[in-house]
């Protein structure tokens, strides 16, 4: 694949991003989530997407499995397709965090360069990486999809954590425990971050339709 060709000019439009972002009353970011399958990625990403829609936040979530029955359906997990799955998600983020929106993410992305990659694409400072930490016993006992035991079974090829690696990241902005903190609390320390780093922007205090029972309790 090649990259952008000399034939090609950025074209640039009237209306940029702070314009956007400042309509939503939002600072758009990306919260990307990382970890083996069954660590939380997804129900995390629901939970905190639920809890900051319902506080007036215009969010997406791009999810692993999702995002695979259509942008990434040609891509299979080999290590040079799961790079090429993150290298999209990464550009659709971008997009996303341009058009104002706060995004969350939920890719296993296991290699540190394809992560550090899609940081530098997005911009350091509107990039929060989680590392959704738990032991992969525990992730193979949850075993969600019944996916540990068919490549325990030697019937699924290329599982991260049984035949294909991950690689944890060093430095991450939050790091949480998902086989010892509540779903709940955990997305409480991801709401706090925020509100500590001056994310969430008040909202106008129109009322905003609580997602559901769970992402309030
Ligand atoms: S990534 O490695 O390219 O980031 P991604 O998050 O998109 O992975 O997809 C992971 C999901 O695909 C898992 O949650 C699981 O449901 C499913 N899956 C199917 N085969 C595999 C595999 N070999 N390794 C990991 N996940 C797989």
């Amino acid at each position: 694949m090649s990259g952008a060709s000399s034939l090609l000019t950025w074209q640039d439009f009237p209306v940029v991003r702070g314009m956007r972002a400042a309509r939503l009353r939002q600072r758009p970011c990306v919260l990307w989530f990382t970890g083996l399958s069954g660590s939380g990625k997804s129900t995390l990403a629901g939970l905190v997407e639920g809890t900051l829609f319902s506080q007036g936040y215009l969010t997406y979530v791009l999810d692993g499995d999702n995002v695979r029955h259509g942008l990434c359906r040609d891509l299979d997990f080999s290590h040079q397709a799961r790079v090429e799955n993150i290298r999209r998600v990464g550009e659709v983020s971008k997009l996303f965090v341009d058009a104002g929106m706060i995004v969350l993410t939920a890719f296993i992305s296991p290699f540190r360069k394809d992560r550090a990659l899609v940081q530098e694409m997005i911009g350091d400072a509107q990039f929060i990486e989680i590392y959704l930490d738990a032991a992969l016993d525990v992730c193979e006992r949850r075993d969600p999809k019944g996916l540990y035991r068919k490549a325990r079974d030697g019937q699924l090829r290329h599982f991260t954590g049984i035949d294909s690696p991950y690689e944890a990241p060093q430095r991450a902005d939050i790091v949480l425990d998902t086989s010892t903190a509540s779903p709940a609390r955990c997305a409480q320390i991801i709401i706090d971050y925020l509100q500590k780093g001056g994310w969430l922007l008040p909202q106008a205090s129109m009322p905003h339709p609580a997602v559901n029972a769970a992402v309030n309790s």
